[in-house]
């Protein structure tokens, strides 16, 4: 284990996968403390079942969403996979029933099979056929995907927008292991101060494309949050 809290469980022959560097993690870190997201850890807490064993996040970031599932479950074991060491060691101190596990969840998951009563995938890399093997007979997948209208305020100021596709890909990777039983959508007003909104873009696959330029015209807005929540089911394995 290392010193941070974390173990590592991936192939040592393969390059390691990138994850979120530091920067990002701190930016997350800022706007989630904020409770800028809380809305959406509300709602994840109402779409998860009572009473889940083991609760796995694939592409955990610092453990925010685990750990408000912990906290409702009191028996509930929790398990963060991510790729990023600054994200993991966040995720090991988010909660004391969280492990934090660094791995390449594009490779595979490294958990046996049939062990997950629910997994969560909240605006990460997913790996359908990974999940499905590691989700029990009868067991539970929510994804958290941004609407096209996430943080279009913010949107419109850097130029990244959600890809319009993004359901209908998530469907065609997942349909063929899982079964949709519910989608609902989120939305909410978040009131960013300027370091805020500039965390909120640092965070997020935006960080890679902000030019001094961009920077300097992101200041306080009011903008919209808007996700979708979908809620699977391992059926297919318990026939
Ligand atoms: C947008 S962040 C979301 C984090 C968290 N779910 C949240 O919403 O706060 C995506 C996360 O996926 C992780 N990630 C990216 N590629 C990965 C990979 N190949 N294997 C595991 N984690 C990965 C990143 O390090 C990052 O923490």
């Amino acid at each position: 284990m290392a010193r941070d809290g974390h173990v590592t469980l991936s192939d040592p022959r393969r390059r390691p996968a990138p994850g979120d560097d530091a920067e990002m993690v701190a930016a997350r870190t800022a706007v989630l403390d904020a409770g800028h997201f809380h809305p959406l850890a509300d709602a994840l807490g109402e779409a998860a079942p009572a009473d889940p064993g083991v609760v796995l996040d694939v592409g955990a970031g610092t453990g925010y969403y685990l750990a408000g599932i912990l906290d409702a479950r009191q028996h509930a074991r929790g398990i963060a996979l991510d790729a990023s060491r600054p994200a993991l060691r966040r995720a090991a101190r988010a909660h004391p029933r969280i492990a934090a596990i660094a791995c390449d969840v594009w490779h595979q998951i490294p958990l046996q099979d049939a062990t997950v009563d629910l997994a969560l995938n909240v605006f990460a890399p997913r790996n359908p056929e990974e999940l499905a093997r590691v989700l029990r007979p009868g067991g539970t997948l929510i994804v958290v995907t941004p609407a096209s209208e996430h943080l279009a305020e913010l949107a419109e100021l850097h130029g990244i927008r959600v890809d319009p596709r993004k359901d209908e890909r998530l469907r065609e990777q997942l349909e063929p292991f899982l079964a949709f039983t519910d989608t609902r959508r989120i939305q909410w007003t978040i009131n960013l101060t300027r370091d805020e909104s500039r965390a909120v873009v640092r965070m997020g696959p935006a960080a890679h494309h902000i030019t001094p330029a961009i920077e300097e015209k992101l200041d306080a807005l009011r903008t919209t949050a808007a996700v979708h929540v979908h809620v699977l089911s391992n059926l297919s394995a318990t026939t």
